[in-house]
């Protein structure tokens, strides 16, 4: 009896460690991936070149970094990444909002990416149990994530880093279907989106240098 109790909790609890992507996000990630597909225009076109915008070292969420925190932080939760992810993009679309005047060409554009980010936000809170939020986050995240919510003008000068906001939308996008693989798969071969090869690859207009 010991044996089968012990095998139906770890059939109970299979499900709950894969951290599956909930089917009623694929919708407005869908949808967000759609005004992305456009970030190029919208955030190359419409800048001066090589124009940058500051945000924090934090705020620069590329795919190494969800390679890093993998390997560093044992047993961790995609769903904390995700979280991660939310936070940290929620910052970044502020931050490049905030460098347009009401009539830049791109204000549009980036202020429905906004409402699409947030739709998702929404569909991702909704879809997981209130607790998931409250649940203690590893160090090293919870660390990140205080960095990312302090006050401006307490950060010091070498904590910031000037990006393009073509880049970070690049980092967006790029982490978006890494962390969310569920919903982008394809029917061709297997993708596997974490990998900074596959946005490579056929790519080179958009090669953007890594760090
Ligand atoms: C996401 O957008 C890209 C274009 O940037 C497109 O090629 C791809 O098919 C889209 N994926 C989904 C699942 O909509
Ligand atoms: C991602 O890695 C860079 C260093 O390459 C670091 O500055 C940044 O803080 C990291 N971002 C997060 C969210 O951990
Ligand atoms: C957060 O900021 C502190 C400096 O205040 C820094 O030492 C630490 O490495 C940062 N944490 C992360 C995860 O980037």
């Amino acid at each position: 009896p010991i044996s089968l109790s012990l095998t139906l909790c770890l059939f109970l609890l299979a499900p709950v460690q894969m951290a599956q992507t909930p089917a009623s996000m694929c919708t407005p990630l869908k949808t967000l991936n759609d005004s992305l597909s456009h970030r190029r225009r919208y955030m190359r076109h419409n800048f001066p070149i090589k124009y940058t915008i500051r945000v924090h070292h934090n705020e620069v969420f590329k795919l190494s970094n969800i390679s890093r925190l993998r390997l560093q932080v044992e047993g961790l939760d995609e769903l904390v990444l995700q979280r991660l992810w939310f936070q940290v993009n929620q910052g970044v679309l502020k931050k490049i909002i905030r460098v347009m005047s009401e009539r830049h060409p791109s204000r549009t554009y980036t202020a429905e990416l906004e409402r699409r980010f947030k739709d998702a936000e929404g569909v991702f809170v909704q879809s997981h149990p209130a607790e998931v939020f409250q649940q203690e986050l590893p160090d090293m995240i919870q660390d990140t994530w205080d960095n990312l919510t302090e006050e401006a003008d307490r950060v010091s000068e070498s904590r910031w880093r000037y990006v393009s906001p073509k880049s970070l939308l690049d980092n967006f996008c790029h982490t978006m279907h890494c962390l969310f693989s569920e919903c982008f798969v394809s029917i061709e071969a297997q993708q596997d989106y974490c990998r900074v090869s596959y946005w490579r690859k056929g790519r080179k207009k958009d090669l953007q240098p890594e760090s």
